[in-house]
């Protein structure tokens, strides 16, 4: 709100009204009136303190001491530990584990750093308090805070300067002074301004958790991401255990990197092979089931892909899958039945990624199409074959990107044989199978075209 006033042009004496004569000099018509705008309690959306630039050569060589967090796939996808004064966003579903992360996070850096300090703008002391006790964690060197007063919450880092500040969520924290509501763009923003002002004044660093929209990017406005140094994504799906923990966003490391884990009955637990623990349930002679190599950022992934078909009772044929895109599974299946010799015609197809995840590559193709031929023929598969390769319309195997690191992955995992699209390139990796046509790859994975089971003989089997 503007306010005015009136000001004496003869001896700078105020008034809140007009006067014709100014009662201390005894002037005449000396008033003219003056807008004032009201004065920011403090300055907000401000970032340096007014220096001169100063030449490139002369910038202090500033090595960050990175802080190391001693959960290993935190501590690479953060790039290499947490550098002093930087600001990190950590966005997810809710319910997907971010305060549990945190949580966790303070107490393996606790030590290192001295103190933490674990801001809730949502949830009460208590109900902090039994998580931690789920977690089992109890060091006295995390400070926790219910506090939604972003001045508030400023003035006790100042005063307390910990090793860590933790603020839970930035939607939940507010500025009194801007007076519109928590979550706010107008809020989001100075909130953040603010955090990074103190993260970078005093070389504390923030962790932020940043709610996720239904539309799954960060709530409030994407200037958040653009402010702050690093944006982490907590993903996967709500009903099975595994949580993906990805860069998106780092001025201070790859955005390549993912960190596995797996959400238990006390916190989040690394998975350090996730090959090992995907595929522990897998039968000796899997029927439907392949492995495939998948990407994750620049990170190989064993991950296995199960199909099972069944003879249509009633009506169209089904095909349902989890995982995988259903329009790719759709295009499979035709290539299977047109061009492959895998008849399908009257067949429900059911496809399912273990694990509950999601893979969007097409380098999958081979193992998808060989899990369904393998449940159509009843033909079981070897257990330590990897495949690879996109599926052209044509049914021919088409090369995918970054062959040699998904080939290494496997290959330190103790797979022995690997089955992959016949490019001009030679890979010098033992058993290997270049083969030009999905036809080809079959008959290397399941043997020469027997016919299809007989509907009768799977009638009998259902039985
Ligand atoms: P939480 O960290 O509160 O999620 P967010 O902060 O992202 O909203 O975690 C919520 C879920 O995690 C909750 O549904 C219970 C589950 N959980 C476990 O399975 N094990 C645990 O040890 C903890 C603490 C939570
Ligand atoms: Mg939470």
């Amino acid at each position: 709100m503007k306010r005015s006033k009136y000001v004496c042009q003869e001896c700078g004496s105020e008034s809140i009204k007009w006067l014709g004569r100014c009662p201390d000099c005894g002037g005449w018509n000396s008033f003219v009136e003056v807008v004032e705008s009201p004065k920011k309690s403090s300055p907000l959306t401000r970032f340096g303190n007014g220096q001169a630039p100063i030449r490139l050569p002369q910038l202090p060589q500033e090595d960050f001491r990175r802080v190391p967090v001693p959960i290993s796939e935190f501590h690479r996808v953060l790039g290499g530990g947490i550098v002093p004064g930087s600001l990190v966003l950590i966005g997810g579903d809710p319910g997907i584990g971010k305060s549990t992360l945190l949580l966790q996070l303070a107490d393996a850096v606790a030590q290192p750093v001295g103190s933490v300090l674990y801001v809730s703008g949502e949830e009460s002391l208590p109900q902090i308090g039994l998580r931690a006790q789920r977690l089992g964690i109890s060091r006295t060197e995390i400070h926790l805070l219910a506090e939604n007063s972003l001045e508030h919450i400023v003035a006790q880092a100042e005063a307390m300067r910990p090793g860590l500040l933790i603020v839970d969520s930035i939607q939940s924290v507010v500025l009194e002074d801007l007076g519109s509501a928590a979550g706010t763009v107008a809020q989001v923003r100075e909130c953040t301004m603010r955090l990074m002002n103190l993260a970078k004044g005093s070389g504390i660093p923030v962790f932020l958790v940043g709610h996720v929209t239904k539309e799954g990017v960060i709530a409030g406005p994407k200037v958040l991401e653009h402010m702050v140094d690093t944006v982490l994504y907590l993903e996967g799906e709500r009903y099975h255990s595994f949580r993906i923990l990805r860069a998106v966003k780092n001025r201070f490391g790859s955005t390549n990197e993912v960190g596995i884990f797996e959400m238990q009955g006390h916190g989040l637990s690394e998975v350090l092979d996730p090959a090992q623990s995907f595929l522990s349930m897998r039968p000796s002679h899997p029927i439907g089931s392949t492995l495939t190599v998948a990407m994750e950022g620049t990170r190989p992934m064993l991950v296995e892909i199960q199909a099972l078909t069944s003879r249509t009772v009633f009506g169209l044929p089904r095909r349902t899958a989890n995982g995988v895109d259903f329009g790719r599974l759709l295009m499979i299946s035709a290539v299977l039945s047109r061009r492959s010799g895998v008849s399908l015609y009257n067949q429900d197809i059911f496809v399912n990624v273990v694990g509950g995840l999601k893979i969007e590559e097409p380098a999958a193709d081979l193992a998808l199409a060989v899990a369904i031929a393998s449940s159509r023929r009843n033909a079981p598969l070897d257990p330590s074959m990897i495949l690879l390769g996109e599926v052209g319309l044509g049914s021919e195997l088409r090369g995918v990107n970054q062959m040699e690191r998904r080939l290494a992955e496997a290959q330190r995992l103790g797979f022995k044989s690997f089955v992959v699209p016949r490019t001009g390139e030679r890979t010098p990796v033992p058993n290997i199978h270049p083969v030009a046509t999905l036809r080809e790859a079959l008959a290397i994975a399941l043997g020469p075209g027997e016919p299809e089971p007989e509907e009768e003989a799977e009638d009998r089997e259902d039985e």
